[in-house]
């Protein structure tokens, strides 16, 4: 059978055995899917040994996603954009193709799962760390009217802008960075890519910033999300955590490693049934 993993550290709590083992199942494909701990100066040993063992490819998650672009042999634009990759797929001997399906996955939760069009509507994007980088192409893709990117460090908001200027202009979306403070608004979808778990006090932009009915979605899930997703409710619009997001993601890298697309909606509404 062929062998994929997550590597990561921590990996222990990782949904994704479970995720691609049912997606394997409904689309029978014929595959084992695991775990892996690697020491955090250990990455490129960590992904050679799994290769060496017979691994076809893995998905990547935290601190390793910045990593894996350098053993790429052929990258994706969107992971090259990102700088980041979370998805490896093992080619014959030696070749290893990289790919980003984080903001693929958020945009089809928004847009399939949660039902809400991304083209022609105002977007704010909290957060320009990793997790921010990871979907601001694909955002950009989907043809929202602008998208504004707002974070505590803004210079680093404004890189992200400028590394996507080109994509921009290009989808005709209207792309800038400002403070958490100046964020405006209203938006049609807010979505929160920053590391803190926000609660209460602790949501860096003003309520302004959320249209009645907004979608505002948060990347984490579970009590991560809690904080952030109470305040939107409080405010009007309609919360969403981030695993949505964490299967779609899943299923594009699915794709990626078997070419074959799994029934993502039916795994989502499945997860969220076992976890409540
Ligand atoms: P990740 O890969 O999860 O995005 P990261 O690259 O460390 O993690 O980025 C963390 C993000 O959360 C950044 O946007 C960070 O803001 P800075 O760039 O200014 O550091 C944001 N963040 C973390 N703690 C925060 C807090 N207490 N308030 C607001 N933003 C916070």
């Amino acid at each position: 059978m062929d062998q994929y993993c997550v590597l990561g550290n921590p990996v222990e709590h990782s949904k994704s055995p479970w995720i691609h083992a049912r997606f394997a199942q409904l689309t029978g494909q014929d595959i084992v899917y695991g775990k892996k701990l690697i020491a955090l100066d250990g990455f490129v040993a960590g992904i050679n040994a799994f290769r060496s063992a017979g691994g076809k490819g893995c998905n990547i998650t935290v601190p390793f996603k910045f990593e894996a672009a350098p053993l790429a042999t052929t990258l994706t634009d969107r992971a090259r954009l990102a700088q980041a990759c979370n998805t490896l797929r093992f080619d014959g001997a030696s070749a290893i193709h990289a790919d980003n399906t984080d903001g693929l996955g958020l945009v089809d939760d928004i847009q399939g799962n949660a039902g809400v069009a991304i083209a022609g509507r105002d977007v704010l994007l909290i957060g320009a760390g990793g997790a921010a980088a990871g979907v601001l192409g694909p955002l950009v893709e989907a043809g929202p009217r602008r998208i504004v990117l707002t974070n505590r460090t803004v210079g680093k908001a404004q890189a992200l802008v400028d590394r996507h200027a080109a994509l921009a202009r290009e989808h005709g979306v209207e792309l800038a960075a400002v403070a958490l403070r100046a964020a405006g608004g209203p938006f049609d979808i807010v979505v929160n890519a920053t590391a803190s778990s926000l609660s209460g006090s602790g949501i860096p932009v003003p309520d302004s910033v959320l249209k009645p009915g907004a979608l505002a979605v948060d990347m984490m899930y579970g009590p991560a999300a809690d904080g952030f997703m109470a305040w939107a409710k409080a405010h009007g619009a309609v919360p969403r955590d981030g695993l949505g997001m964490l299967v779609e993601q899943a299923a594009e890298a699915f794709l990626v490693f078997r070419g074959v697309r799994p029934p993502s909606a039916q795994v989502l509404a499945e997860l969220r049934a076992s976890l409540a």
